[in-house]
């Protein structure tokens, strides 16, 4: 009798429907919340430095995100080409993580270490001097631009509110150890840390 009044009345089922289901997300999602493999950092990840920090930002305002994905997925495949999968606790002091699906370019979530600075140097000024059929755009600008340390400080202390544990003493130096750095430098520098934290292949 009871189901007849829902089936006769399409606002109540959806009412209840809406009920149903966000129960179903609530249980899949509240645990995520309170988990440690979720929530703590993994062993030895360190917050970005101030200069790795500054690298992130260039990497966010030149959009390299709308070509790379920064996590690998736990399948054979990726696994053998890129190294270990990622997992969540890489990334509890990315705000925002940069993880994305959008694999123009291969995922650089373990590409720290994979080649050295003057490679990724020649790659970003023209990728097509060190890989003949990329179709990665240049960045040469990034050579001449230097870092605004004026406003690094203000950057760690953003992230210091958002958790990531910054010390005070990091924060009053932050401007002194990007000054005069080039955005090619903070760029790279923050490229070479990048899933540096787990075992690598
Ligand atoms: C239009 C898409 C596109 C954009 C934007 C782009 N890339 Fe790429 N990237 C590629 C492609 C395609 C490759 C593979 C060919 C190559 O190595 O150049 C690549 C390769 C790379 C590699 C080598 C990865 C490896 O494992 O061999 C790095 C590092 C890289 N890109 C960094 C960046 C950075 C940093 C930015 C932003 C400043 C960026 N890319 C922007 C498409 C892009």
């Amino acid at each position: 009798m009871s189901h007849e009044i829902v089936e006769k009345n399409v606002g109540l089922m959806a009412v209840l429907i809406l009920v149903v289901v966000s129960f179903g997300g609530l249980a899949e999602i509240v645990p995520l919340f309170f988990m440690s493999e979720t929530t703590e950092p993994v062993e030895g990840l360190k917050p970005y430095s101030a200069l790795q920090l500054e690298g992130r930002d260039i990497y966010v305002r030149e959009g390299c995100y709308t070509c790379h994905s920064q996590m690998i997925r736990p399948f054979r495949a990726e696994t053998e080409r890129y190294g270990h999968y990622s997992v969540a606790g890489e990334f509890v002091y990315d705000h925002p993580f940069q993880w994305g699906s959008k694999r123009t370019g291969p995922d650089l979530a373990r590409v720290g270490g994979r080649y050295s600075d003057e490679w990724h140097r020649v790659h970003l000024i023209n990728p097509r001097d060190v890989v003949p059929e990329s179709n990665m755009p240049g960045f040469p600008w990034l050579e001449k631009n230097l870092v605004d340390h004026e406003v690094t400080p203000k950057k760690l202390k953003v992230m210091q509110t958002l958790g990531v544990p910054y010390t005070d003493d990091e924060i009053e130096g932050a401007a002194a150890a990007v000054e005069g750095k080039t955005e090619m430098e903070a760029l790279i520098a923050y490229l070479q840390v990048l899933g540096t934290a787990i075992q690598q292949r």
